[in-house]
């Protein structure tokens, strides 16, 4: 039986989705340890340096050996992007939209073995997996249709006539060329897929670069790609060092616009990188969160309790979107802290390849020192732990990179809640006064996503006050997390995002063209 993969069934997955992710997973186990080429001017390019990835589900997993770009694939990619351009800008949109489009249909025929890639490579649960996948796909045809829908954003204007004669006015919307695509280790697919359809859609040709971690879902689109038919050199895709290859784009004078998804630091110098140079060129960052949930005394408790594990931990807690610091009224804390506690004990960490694991490991060994870093310094400055010992490498856990998540009551004036740390530790105030936890839920450099759950006449003074992107108001299904193309555009305030248009929003393609004003007599 086959059907397709929806928002919907990631909350309400039935039987048939499982049986087909584990033969999928099965197939998919049995090609791993390969050798995985770049994808450059429509063709396979080996390296002279390969990366040996191991699995953070077990770090006995031998993944396979990912090239390594170097300064001479760099040249080479932008090159062919570069010559590509010409022909793909001319293409007529309606051809550019059916090729980007395809290249959605291709993912989704493998959406459960590109799935299964992604719990091996990442570590996610297999809903987070197809999420991902589905989510990919869905940007494909998102993006084709947004296009064709705005008509390639070409308007006319009204003639002027000056002294009798008439001049004809109207603005199009010109792509820039050379796109790069810089994407983070936690969406793998969808953060590189994503700006890839709409620099594609819109007329510009990509250079995409994998993250150091997750070189695999990469290449993963590059052979839907491949596969699509689109031209040589439309595409191409290079994994590698960030420092290397990243900085090597960021700086190429042929780079003509970058979206980059991943972390403050980066971003802002990737920023100041794209304002330099012969001229400056846009930058779509796309960055940190910090992200708060308000809880009043009003809230339906149980709906709190679902969303907030669900956005806290999800993931291991390796989303922007994730939750990271918690507001209670005090009236409410202790019901909502039993709530939490139920859930947490709840939760099954282990390899996420079975169905019973809802929280894998953390992506590698670094966030795992973090962790335990982070865990002592919450308890060396006055944290409770409620509900989770913060232990981390439980041999019952498997052999990865794993932990326990963390629910920690913290003292205010703890450093810890003006730093993210992209991992599953939740950290909880209790206050008095709802304005005093509004100006706490601001008081960060982000603003991403935010939660809220309380009464239906409290949700209009939320979405007044609060300094964020993307605002969710008593949703069970995720307090600050799964936002879907076509249902809620995703974009930072603030430190968060560069340009304030969120990814899937009626803005979100423009800021791919830049604008051309015609006048002609
Ligand atoms: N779309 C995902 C979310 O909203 C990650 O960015 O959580």
């Amino acid at each position: 039986m086959s059907f397709r993969l929806t928002y919907a069934t990631m909350y309400n997955p039935p039987e048939t989705m499982h049986e087909r992710f584990e033969l999928a997973m099965t197939q998919v186990e049995s090609t791993l340890g390969a050798r995985h080429p770049l994808f450059i001017d429509g063709a396979d390019r080996d390296a002279r340096q390969h990366a040996h990835r191991r699995s953070p589900i077990d770090t006995g997993l031998h993944l396979g050996d990912f090239a390594l770009a170097d300064p001479a694939d760099v040249e080479a990619a932008m090159a062919a992007a570069r010559a590509a351009f010409p022909a793909w800008r001319a293409t007529p949109l309606a051809e550019r939209a059916r090729l980007v489009r395809r290249v959605g249909e291709i993912m989704e025929q493998r959406v459960y073995q590109i799935a299964a890639a992604l719990t091996l490579e990442v570590g996610k649960n297999r809903m987070e997996a197809l999420g991902e996948a589905q989510e990919t796909v869905d940007f494909f045809r998102h993006y084709a249709d947004d296009f064709e829908s705005h008509a390639g954003y070409r308007h006319a204007l009204p003639d002027d006539p000056i002294k009798g004669i008439a001049s004809h006015n109207a603005s199009v919307m010109l792509p820039y060329g050379v796109w790069v695509v810089i994407a983070p280790f936690n969406f793998p697919l969808a953060l590189a897929g994503g700006p890839t359809a709409a620099a594609l859609v819109t007329g510009n040709t990509v250079v995409v670069k994998g993250a150091s971690d997750t070189p695999w879902a990469g290449r993963l689109l590059a052979d839907c790609v491949r596969d699509a038919g689109l031209p040589a050199g439309v595409f191409n895709y290079l994994s590698g060092s960030g420092r290397e290859i990243g900085e090597a784009l960021v700086q190429h004078p042929l780079t003509a616009g970058i979206t980059f998804t991943g972390s403050v630091p980066v971003g802002r110098h990737l920023m100041r990188q794209m304002a330099s140079g012969a001229y400056p060129r846009p930058c779509i960052a796309e960055m940190g969160g910090k992200n708060p949930c308000i809880v009043t005394e009003h809230a339906n408790l149980d709906h709190a309790a679902a969303g907030i594990v669900r956005s806290a931990y999800g993931m291991g807690g390796q989303k922007c979107s994730a939750l990271s610091r918690l507001y209670v009224h005090e009236s409410v804390a202790d019901a909502l802290i039993e709530r939490l506690q139920a859930q947490l004990a709840a939760i099954r960490i282990g390899d996420p390849r079975r169905r019973e694991y809802w929280l894998g490991p953390v992506v590698n060994a670094a966030a795992y020192d973090n962790y335990l870093r982070y865990v002592d310094a919450l308890r060396g400055g006055g944290a409770t732990l409620l509900g989770s010992e913060g232990r981390a490498g439980d041999p019952a856990f498997g052999h990865g990179h794993y932990v326990e998540p963390v629910l920690a009551e913290v003292p205010l004036a703890h450093p810890l809640w003006q730093q993210e740390m992209f991992l599953p530790i939740l950290m909880l105030h209790r206050y008095g006064d709802r304005a005093e936890a509004m100006r706490l839920a601001n008081d960060t450099p982000m603003g991403l996503t935010a939660g809220f759950y309380g009464g239906a006449d409290e949700v209009s003074w939320f979405h007044e006050h609060i300094e964020a992107g993307v605002t969710y108001a008593n949703r069970p299904q995720g307090a600050t997390t799964g936002a879907w193309p076509g249902y809620q555009p995703f974009g930072g305030w603030k430190g968060s995002g560069s340009t304030g248009k969120a990814i899937a929003s009626f803005y979100y393609l423009a800021q791919y063209l830049r604008e051309q004003s015609r006048t002609v007599v």
